[in-house]
């Protein structure tokens, strides 16, 4: 197989697909990525991924090329390309799919199977079917539901797997190869769904527009909390144990972020507007609205706890990534509180376990530095992305040792909140008293 596009997305398939026995070349237009990929390094931080990809490349069955003719020797061809917000508006940017099934198309064969797998507007596969069909080989739409930090594990154990098809043989012989190329997650009875295009995509972008109203959910709870003195974690306990709500993404604190989550429930806005049903999912403009607004919020509760003044005061963030496991900082609140935080004057020093070389090329105008040199002489810490090396690993005695001040900011709500206390701090969640 080919997988098309080796960032987060592909490189992680092209490298667990190698892992269950598949022959796979992966291609990419990024010569260093490239490089780096075909020499058996990892160029991103995901747990799990150097191993397969060492033995992937040693077993001569993972290969890394620019060379897209190298797709001509596969018979099913995996698009994993990135599918961003556009610059100047919310609608996905669609330049990258296009360009990849663009170069693919010369080196299809009748009977090959392109399996979309990037986050794209619903009606795109449609579009992109005739295309493909044009040369003999078929389009399936296989949204990948991975999440960064476990991806290895969600490629090879997907909750479930989805398969847009053509209607007819044809669909029916294109979701019959994808069973054969999922064989493992099969044979442990993963849940495959064989459906039309745009249900396939549609279930992408709804799955992420429920997580991320979820997480905004508990937040709007977290904003009555601040004004009633309730505790938004006890909340979350307490509702979490019903069921049908459950507990998981009900982590209020400054909200979500990373390469999928915000761009895909704007793509989604937009998408709907065009199709006249703007108002079915007007809601996630108000859920992207709570999303930030928590980012101002924890802001807010630096400014406050300092009285009022922030200026040339020394300000620890604890995080860069958008989350742990992860040193990805698209839209990464961790990386916003940071520059706001700056915006205002403090001397803002942050660190990351793993995204600090990202952070820096992204926000140079930052200062970067190891967990305790940022702390060191800091009159208040904020620990903006939940990573252990943070809420276990930290104990309060070593962080006094070496802060000006004892006031704790936690904006994920992930501290030991009277194990601070405890130890002299001013302590404030989020939503909580
Ligand atoms: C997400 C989806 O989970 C995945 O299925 C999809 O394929 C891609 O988008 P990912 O972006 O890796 O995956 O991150 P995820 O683990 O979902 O977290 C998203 C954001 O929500 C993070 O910034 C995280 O910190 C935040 N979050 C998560 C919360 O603020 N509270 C929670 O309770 C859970």
């Amino acid at each position: 197989m080919s997988v098309i596009g080796c960032g987060y997305l592909g490189a992680v398939h092209a490298a667990a697909m190698t892992s269950i026995g598949h022959d796979v070349v992966g291609i990419d237009v990024d010569e260093p990525k490239i490089q780096a990929l075909a020499a058996g390094k990892a160029p991103f931080f995901e747990p799990g991924l150097p191993e397969l990809l060492t033995e992937g490349v040693a077993s001569g069955r993972l290969r890394f090329t620019t060379d897209m003719s190298a797709a001509a020797e596969a018979t099913v061809h995996f698009i994993g390309v990135g599918t961003p917000q556009q610059k100047d508006g919310y609608a996905a940017d669609l330049t990258y799919v296009n360009a990849a099934v663009d170069a693919l198309i010369p080196h299809l064969k009748p009977g090959d199977i392109v399996a979309g797998k990037s986050t794209v507007p619903v009606g795109t596969a449609a579009i992109l079917a005739e295309r493909v069909a044009a040369t003999g080989a078929t389009l399936v739409w296989n949204p990948e539901f991975l999440r960064e930090g476990w991806a290895v594990q969600d490629t090879i154990s997907p909750d479930r797997l989805v398969a847009g098809v053509p209607s007819g043989a044809q669909g029916e012989r294109a979701a019959d190869v994808l069973r054969e190329v999922y064989h493992t997650a099969i044979a442990t009875d993963t849940p495959f769904i064989v459906t039309d295009y745009a249900t396939a995509e549609l279930v992408k972008v709804a799955a992420n527009a429920f997580l991320a109203t979820k997480i905004s959910f508990i937040n709007a709870m977290a904003e009555i909390a601040e004004v009633t003195g309730a505790d938004v974690t006890e909340l979350a306990d307490a509702i979490g144990h019903d069921a049908r709500i459950g507990r998981r993404f009900l982590g209020a604190g400054i909200g979500f972020g990373g390469g999928c989550l915000p761009k895909d429930i704007r793509a989604f806005s937009a998408r709907a507007e065009e199709l006249g049903r703007g108002e079915s999912v007007a809601f996630l403009r108000e859920v992207d609205a709570i999303n930030l607004r928590r980012r101002d919020r924890a802001v807010q509760l630096v400014v406050d706890a300092l009285d009022g003044d922030v200026y040339e005061k020394k300000i620890a963030v604890l995080g860069a990534a958008f989350k742990p496991h992860s040193d990805d900082i698209r839209d990464s609140p961790a990386l916003d509180v940071a520059v706001k935080l700056r915006g205002l004057g403090a001397d803002v020093v942050v660190t990351d376990p793993e995204a600090i070389e990202n952070a820096r090329s992204r926000h140079p105008q930052l200062t970067y530095a190891e967990r305790d040199e940022a702390l060191t002489g800091a009159h208040a810490v904020v620990v903006v992305t939940e990573w252990d090396e943070y809420r276990r690993q930290l104990s309060p005695a070593h962080a006094s040792s070496l802060t000006a001040g004892r006031i704790v900011v936690d904006g994920r709500n992930c501290l030991d909140a009277p194990a601070w206390r405890a130890a002299g701090w001013t302590y404030f969640g989020m939503g909580r008293p």
